[in-house]
């Protein structure tokens, strides 16, 4: 069975406002053209792999195309996200109806805690863990709030560069247990966590240029893993592991901080097995 995978088509994407470092210098410089273009040829790759679904583009919400943002799914549960930002917060009821009209079981967080949805939190698929970001968009308290609403154990990261500020752009676990992920962008203590979790030869770190190509931002099913661009050297170290890597241009996304990975979210996120785990 294809994994479904949920997408926003950008109708009215554009770069409006500044909220990260990729959107400055960008406001009104895209193309919204160029920027379907992108879309519908990454829709078309994914479509060999998975069924994607889609969420009706709305106006004045640019920046609902990163559809990672809408919540985490677990299960039929999904955790709705609460933006920092208020330009992306008028997202939320949409994502919300959404949720509701396809049969999840809508969960909110307390109102002070924010959490920006699968764009910080990715579930390893070896361990049975999520592993949460924190320090730009969602907060450090919001991990013990997950933990509790979903009973999931929860690994809290710390990211440290602005460039890298939602998890999902410096971070990504693969099929297998295998981790591709950018160390600069985390605090010491968090890198340390990794290394005693991740064993050396499961870990795949990406270089600078590669994580400023948005690599770490990628979407894998299977064997098969999705992203904008790779060097030929990350491309090998993936394959020597496994994976064949499909890349597809999204520079217009790249404009407002995004890639493959935050314009897509995973519809059937469930349960590490034990033994997937063992
Ligand atoms: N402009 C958006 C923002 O700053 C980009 C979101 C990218 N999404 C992601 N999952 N990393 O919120």
């Amino acid at each position: 069975m294809k994994p479904r995978i949920l997408m926003c088509a950008p109708r009215h994407f554009e770069v409006a406002y500044v909220i990260n470092p990729w959107m400055e210098g960008n406001v009104a410089h895209g193309s919204n053209a160029a920027a379907s273009r992108q879309w519908n040829a990454l829709v078309a790759l994914l479509r060999r792999f998975a069924t994607v679904e889609t969420i009706a583009a709305a106006p004045g919400v640019p920046d609902m195309v990163f559809t990672a943002n809408a919540g985490l799914v677990f299960g039929r549960t999904c955790v709705l996200s609460r933006f920092l930002h208020p330009e992306r917060r008028l997202e939320e009821p949409h994502f919300e109806r959404w949720f509701a009209e396809h049969g999840f079981d809508v969960r909110l967080l307390p109102q002070d805690l924010r959490f920006e949805g699968a764009g910080d939190a990715l579930f390893d698929r070896r361990l049975p863990l999520l592993w949460m970001g924190h320090g730009h968009r969602t907060d450090a308290a919001a991990a013990a709030a997950i933990a509790r609403l979903l009973d999931v154990e929860v690994e809290p990261l710390g990211l440290v560069n602005p460039r890298f500020y939602h998890l999902d752009t410096c971070f990504c676990p693969l099929d297998g247990g295998a981790l591709l992920y950018h160390p600069s962008a985390f605090d010491a203590i968090s890198r340390a966590r990794i290394d005693a979790l991740v064993p050396p030869a499961l870990r795949i770190a990406v270089d600078h240029e590669d994580a400023q190509d948005f690599a770490c931002n990628a979407i894998n099913i299977g064997r098969d893993i999705i992203l904008n661009r790779a060097s030929d050297t990350l491309i090998a170290a993936l394959a020597a592991h496994g994976f064949r890597v499909h890349q597809t241009p999204l520079g217009e996304f790249m404009k407002a901080g995004g890639s493959a990975k935050c314009l897509s979210l995973k519809l059937d996120e469930a349960r590490v097995s034990a033994c997937a785990a063992a």
